[in-house]
């Protein structure tokens, strides 16, 4: 299946080395990690710049837990910016407090502040990941989370002999908070990224990468397993692996049922586990990572490459490249996510609800707004049942548990407040687009369902949706506009994917479920950084429950003030 060859000349392979595997610690039921935010000097692509890193490592250093056990992760502040840390995925029953995103659960740590986020790890198992939750700065403030089964508990698939992270990325060349106010001024989307990586190194199709080319080494007859994460900013991205198949096992620290695919799809949020069977000729292989974008969008669209090498072949053979999907492929992104199934297992059971006690219909809206600092008298604007979010200046948890009067409103709109034909001809009108802080209450233990529709406001686009606090069950999905009358009767309620990001189809619509049983105030965006940024957000307030341990726990005495 490998289509393409590379070749170099030069000295490249000399200067490129073997990244070890990952060893997993032993057992221990308390995991303290120490994270130190600094600026440090990196470079690629031929420029050095400062960049923001967590203990100066980039990517950041590894969270590992055993499913069970408590996590407490100390955060130091030594940059001059603001920072809060999300753990991508991490349920946090009734503790919010440990959940990171900026003004929803805390306020920010300032430099020369401290946090611990204290948390359990309970009832999941997998590939997570943890990144900053603050403006941008989660271009280079990111790392993985990997969650082991219980001792003695294996995986429910072939037991790999060895595994490592895959951690996809942007990088820009100059600052990326300058770039985001370069484009808040203009109204515009900022620069795109100059690059893809892969574990923060760009690989040799790009210019003075030969000391930035991540490379695994493996042993010809051996299964692994590769924790692949998507933490780019703004882009979808396909990933294939010259001459090798993979089998999907997992996605968002849920089990799936297995398939073998030559490429996945990942949106930028989302994780996917996959087995790797090193049974072809020994050689050297690159891995690729390329956008998926089929909206008349443009975006970075530079290959970032990576490679698997088979142990004893010399640096000097030229490694292939994979047959990626076209980055308009539409066709193979939907049967891909179509393929995507809980494992549903009596040990891993899908508990879709069956009932659902709460209807939503959110559209996705884009839009031009006027704007009189900007340079071009407009800018660009998102919205979700035509109410684009505004930041708080108090974490919004707070302001729940002590009940802070003023901060939001729980009035956000059920369904559109005007239906139209959402993915019809391309509107630009902004339909009576408002501003606000308005959030939905959910009564404790209800069940949820909610359409994301997308909308051809000034353009249809793909949009990975991440709700915090929660997985959900993605029961439908479709093109076009979601029809309540008929599209329901060909839910999935069996074996649906279980996840915790999902990407609603350009020019559609995707429905996902959830019980509501994690009390606390829970946000909920897209998680393309550039229409967060614009207002693709809103929060979910789940009430607390009338039992014991039903109720958001007490804060924690080190909470950042505002
Ligand atoms: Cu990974 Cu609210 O984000």
């Amino acid at each position: 299946m490998a289509i393409g060859k590379i070749f170099f000349s030069g000295s490249f392979f000399f200067f490129l080395y073997l990244v070890g595997f990952i060893s997993i610690p032993a057992d221990a039921a308390v995991k303290r990690y120490q994270f130190d935010i600094q600026v440090k000097n990196v470079s690629r692509l031929c420029h050095a710049k400062p960049i923001v890193t967590v203990n100066g490592m980039f990517p950041g250093p590894t969270i590992y837990a055993r499913e069970g056990d408590r996590v407490l992760i100390n955060v130091t502040n030594y940059a001059q910016y603001n920072m809060s840390i999300h753990w991508h995925g991490l349920e946090q029953f009734r503790n919010g407090w440990a959940d990171g995103p900026a003004y929803i659960t805390q306020c920010p740590i300032q430099t020369g502040h401290s946090y611990t986020y204290d948390f359990n790890v309970t009832a999941q198992r997998g590939t997570l990941w943890w990144h900053a939750h603050i403006f941008w700065l989660r271009a280079t403030v990111y790392g993985a989370i990997v969650i082991m089964p219980k001792q003695g508990t294996p995986f429910p698939f072939t037991q790999p002999y060895r595994e490592t992270n895959i951690i996809l990325g942007e990088w820009w060349n100059n600052d990326v908070e300058e770039i985001v106010k370069q484009g808040n001024k203009l109204g515009l989307p900022p620069n795109m990224s100059d690059a893809h990586t892969i574990n923060g190194k760009p690989g040799p199709l790009f210019p003075c990468s030969e000391k930035h080319t991540f490379a695994m080494e493996v042993e010809q007859g051996k299964t692994y397993l590769l924790r692949i994460i998507n933490a780019a900013l703004n882009d979808e991205l396909f990933f294939a692996i010259a001459g090798h198949n993979m089998t999907v096992v997992e996605i968002d620290a849920v089990y799936t049922k297995p398939f073998t695919t030559q490429a996945i799809l990942i949106a930028p949020g989302q994780t996917t586990n996959v087995l790797v069977q090193a049974t072809q000729a020994p050689g050297r292989y690159f891995m690729a990572a390329r956008p998926f974008m089929d909206a008349p969008l443009t975006v970075d669209n530079k290959t970032a490459t990576a490679i698997l090498q088979y142990k004893g072949v010399p640096n000097t053979v030229l490694p292939i490249l994979p047959q990626l999907p076209s980055p308009n492929d539409t066709a193979f992104a939907l049967s891909y996510n179509a393929r995507l199934r809980s494992l549903n297992s009596p040990q891993y059971p899908a508990n879709v609800p069956l009932k659902v006690d709460r209807h939503l219909v959110y559209t996705i809206g884009l839009g031009i707004n006027p704007c009189a600092t900007c340079l071009n008298g407009t800018q660009l604007t998102a919205s979700l049942n035509n109410i684009t979010f505004v930041m708080p200046q108090t974490g919004l948890l707070q302001a729940h548990y002590f009940n802070i009067k003023g901060v939001f409103r729980t009035d956000f709109p059920d369904r559109p407040p005007k239906p139209f034909n959402y993915t019809g001809a391309p509107l630009t009108a902004n339909l009576g687009t408002t501003l606000g802080t308005r959030l939905s209450k959910i009564a404790f233990n209800s069940t949820v369902e909610l359409v994301l529709q997308d909308t051809n406001l000034l353009t249809v686009e793909s949009h990975p949706f991440h709700l915090h606090g929660y997985n959900f069950f993605v029961v439908g999905t479709g093109i076009g506009n979601f029809d309540p009358a008929k599209d329901p009767a060909k839910f999935n309620l069996v074996d649906p994917p279980e996840r915790n990001t999902v990407g609603v189809p350009t020019g559609g619509w995707t429905a996902i479920r959830f019980r509501a049983d994690n009390p606390g105030v829970w946000f909920m965006h897209c998680h393309l950084e550039l229409h967060t940024g614009w207002g693709l957000k809103t929060a979910f307030v789940v009430e607390n429950g009338k039992g014991p341990d039903q109720s958001i726990l007490p804060p924690p005495k080190d909470l950042p003030p505002c």
